[in-house]
């Protein structure tokens, strides 16, 4: 799947909006629901750091508290502005492995328009999930 042109427009305008005011990296999320609504997600940071939320995280949340569901996305967007893409880190992860599909394609970039694609899977190879709870003996 490649990228769209306004996806790209969509993760710079959600970065706009982060709250980085510690660790001054700005990060942008961008869901796609395979209904095509779409939803934003930034870093939203803390005086108390270890209570700051990523980017995509946040992006998740919302998709959720608005009556989203698990595999009702087509495709997440991420920026950061970096001399290449930054990927996200492992609690994102885990939380995209939950949320998604795990052929969807995440799309790694910088705001200058690099582009990494990956998919779930890549991004958390062996990944625990729901079904290895249902599989205990
Ligand atoms: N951050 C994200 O928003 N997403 C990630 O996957 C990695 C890190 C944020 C958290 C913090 O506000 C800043 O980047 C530096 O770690």
């Amino acid at each position: 799947m490649a990228m769209e042109k306004q996806w790209f427009e969509g993760v710079l305008n959600a970065r706009n909006n982060a709250y980085a005011p510690y660790s001054k990296f700005k990060v942008g999320a961008y869901l796609i629901c395979k209904d095509g609504t779409t939803f934003n997600g930034c870093n939203v940071e803390n005086a108390a750091y270890g209570d700051t939320i990523c980017a995509e995280r946040t992006a998740f949340v919302s998709a959720i508290a608005a009556g989203y569901k698990p595999c009702d996305f087509k495709a997440l967007v991420i920026t950061t502005d970096t001399e290449t893409p930054s990927s996200p880190c492992g609690s994102c992860r885990q939380v995209i492995k939950e949320m998604c599909e795990d052929d969807m394609p995440v799309f790694l970039t910088n705001v200058r328009g690099d582009v990494i694609e990956r998919t779930v899977d890549d991004l958390l190879p062996l990944g625990f999930s729901g079904r290895d709870l249902e599989d205990v003996k």
